[in-house]
């Protein structure tokens, strides 16, 4: 693996889920595979998972990892070609983004979307820039488009709790907030579960809420919350802000936060939510609270993921 950026950076899920697994069975087994590379993990917005994940991830393989909150203690980094830098911008990326390549052996970018310019966040413009010019594999922590290895948890959580011999209904249902949020993890979780194609993939959400067409293709959409349940051996919850009147909330009709009552529908469905997560609104505290909820081991399993990851990319470095 040379980068990883999204689903198609990985030649097969199940094995790349497999390693990650291993790694969970033996943190430890490839403790010698970083020894001597170092890792950049440049935040431009918050975080907790993924910032500490990695970290602890790097640290089993015996990588060194620093991290920057770029966003908040670096230079204000200018991306537009031929910008006159006259403004508030003090470094261009074309200028940073070379240096770090030769401070580190992979870099790692957090970088969220604005929600006002579609054609730019979905452009990726900040993640493209720093991979074109930091001449070293780059891995996503989330970018304005997808979360890849969130999906990649995701995936490997599913694949360790699922017992029956046959595909498990997955379903993604959109959730109430208070404010607008990326597409990201809803795109890329749709990404994956097609891309893995080992589960009925479900999506449901209110009208307004139409995730980009490229990312759905393969999964079976309903407006109805009710029917999507039927059967579902998997719940994952999210909220997302709309894609066509892009970064909006258009009201939605009908009460969409998930309780233990919508549940009875489901096969004892184990519900996934990516975390951070605002209790009440988006999910009922009667639910994270219950066996049902899978959150805690969902974000543990990060550790996993971004291991399998790292190893990936520092067998073909
Ligand atoms: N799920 C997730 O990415 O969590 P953080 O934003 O805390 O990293």
């Amino acid at each position: 693996m040379k980068q990883f950026l999204s689903a198609h950076d990985v030649f097969d899920i199940d094995a790349l889920v497999a390693t990650g697994l291993a790694y969970k069975a033996d943190r430890f087994r490839d403790k010698g595979l970083g020894a001597g590379r170092r890792i950049g993990l440049l935040f431009l917005n918050p975080s907790l998972r993924t910032r500490l994940s990695t970290q602890v991830a790097a640290q089993h393989l015996g990588m060194e990892a620093i991290v920057f909150n770029v966003g908040a203690e670096g230079w204000a980094l200018e991306f537009a070609d031929g910008a006159v830098m006259n403004g508030s911008t003090v470094e261009h990326v074309k200028d940073a983004a070379p240096i770090l390549g030769q401070y580190f052996d992979i870099l790692a970018l957090r970088t969220f979307p604005s929600l006002q310019d579609r054609a730019a966040d979905y452009s990726e413009r900040t993640l493209n820039a720093f991979v074109r010019y930091s001449g070293i594999p780059v891995v996503s922590l989330e970018s304005a488009t997808l979360h890849p290895l969130q999906s990649l948890t995701d995936v490997l959580t599913i694949t360790e709790t699922f017992k029956e011999q046959r595909k498990p209904r997955v379903v993604l249902t959109w959730a109430p907030h208070v404010k607008p949020l990326p597409q990201c993890v809803a795109n890329s979780f749709a990404q994956w579960m097609t891309a893995w194609g080992a589960a009925d993939f479900v999506v449901t959400h209110p009208e307004g809420y139409a995730l980009k067409e490229e990312f759905i293709t393969g999964a079976t959409l309903t407006s109805s919350q009710d029917e999507a349940l039927e059967g579902a051996d998997y719940v994952y919850v999210k909220n997302w802000s709309a894609y066509e009147d892009y970064g909006k909330m258009p009201p939605a009709s009908g009460n969409w936060m998930l309780t233990l009552d919508k549940l009875k529908a489901t096969n004892n469905a184990g519900v996934m939510h990516c975390l951070p997560v605002r209790r009440n609104v988006e999910l009922s505290d009667e639910v994270l609270d219950s066996p049902h909820s899978l959150v805690t081991q969902q974000a543990a399993n990060r550790v996993w993921a971004a291991q399998a990851v790292l190893s990936e990319i520092l067998k073909q470095a």
